[in-house]
């Protein structure tokens, strides 16, 4: 199936690797701001019959939403066959409960919004959590790819003597099969989270691997707390600096200055969102799923 494909500001390394496949063109699109803060959307290509792919990974997603709506909306309206949201990172994501009396669950609404303004949703790594499938909150197709193999290829490739270190009990499922992949141990840390930025970390046996080098594995790093914690007990356990690893690099305000503080040998994210960190990509997966039917 061919896509005519729209990519919003700050996707642009992104979209040159999907547009190298045959199965997407480029589409013009015109976004700014007017003097008011207001947003301006014009599509500039022909939509009518085709079927229009939005390219728009969603970190700070309340900058970015109402501009990608009025895209949607307007793609429909011009006559496009189909509209799916390309969003390697997807948000609202991690309030999937009322914590507390009175909270909005934003990950249900956030779902039911998105599921109103497009016909198919493909993304990476969701932090499924308390959901386990995306379809419990999702009404369309909504497609999910993982970046496990590509992070274990990485960690074959460039770490000496890897041992994968998960941050909680619910990531010892995919740090498992990704140590698996990369032929190495793991460790699954107990983690309770004490508020927005503060988090408190327990690493049992961590002194069976001195001689590795521990690899940090998780799906977002945001204020980087649980990273940090994480190091700091690894550092009273006297292992090697670590290297970090996540899939969605958000590094909300200091984090990224902060996690190199701590003592990082390195750290590695994908490129669902674009940062200078950004070390394994995963476009070749988007790429594939088209030759699948793009939310088959
Ligand atoms: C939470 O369950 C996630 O898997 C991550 O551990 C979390 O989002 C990391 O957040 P932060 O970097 O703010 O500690």
């Amino acid at each position: 199936m061919e896509h005519q494909l729209f990519v919003f500001p700050g996707n642009e390394d992104f979209s040159e690797k999907l547009l190298l496949h045959k199965g997407f063109h480029r589409g013009e699109m015109t976004l700014r701001r007017f003097p008011d803060g207001e947003s301006y959307v014009q599509i500039r290509s022909e939509v009518a019959g085709r079927h229009v792919a939005f390219l728009c990974t969603l970190h700070q997603p309340d900058e970015k939403i109402l501009a990608l709506y009025f895209a949607a909306k307007l793609a429909k309206q011009l006559g496009a066959k189909s509209v799916t949201l390309l969003a390697p990172y997807l948000a609202y994501m991690r309030q999937d409960k009322a914590f507390h009396p009175g909270e909005a669950v934003t990950s249900d609404a956030f779902a039911q919004l998105l599921s109103n303004w497009f016909d198919a949703l493909v993304t990476v790594d969701p932090h499924l959590h308390r959901h386990h499938d995306m379809s419990e909150i999702y009404s369309i197709p909504a497609r999910v790819l993982h970046a496990e193999p590509l992070i274990a290829n990485y960690i074959k490739n460039h770490i000496h003597r890897p041992v994968i270190i998960g941050p909680d009990a619910e990531s010892e499922q995919w740090v498992a099969a990704i140590a698996r992949q990369a032929g190495c141990g793991f460790l699954v840390l107990k983690k309770e989270r004490l508020g927005d930025k503060e988090v408190r970390v327990s690493l049992p046996n961590a002194e069976k691997f001195r001689g590795h080098t521990p690899v940090l594995v998780d799906d977002i790093i945001s204020t980087a707390r649980t990273m940090i914690e994480t190091i700091e007990h690894l550092h009273d356990a006297g292992t090697k600096p670590p290297v970090c690893i996540g899939v969605h690099g958000i590094f909300a305000g200091e984090a990224w200055q902060d996690l190199k503080n701590a003592g990082v040998e390195k750290i590695v994210t994908s490129n669902t969102i674009p940062h200078p960190t950004n070390g394994i990509d995963v476009s070749g997966l988007l790429v594939e799923q088209l030759g699948q039917g793009i939310a088959g």
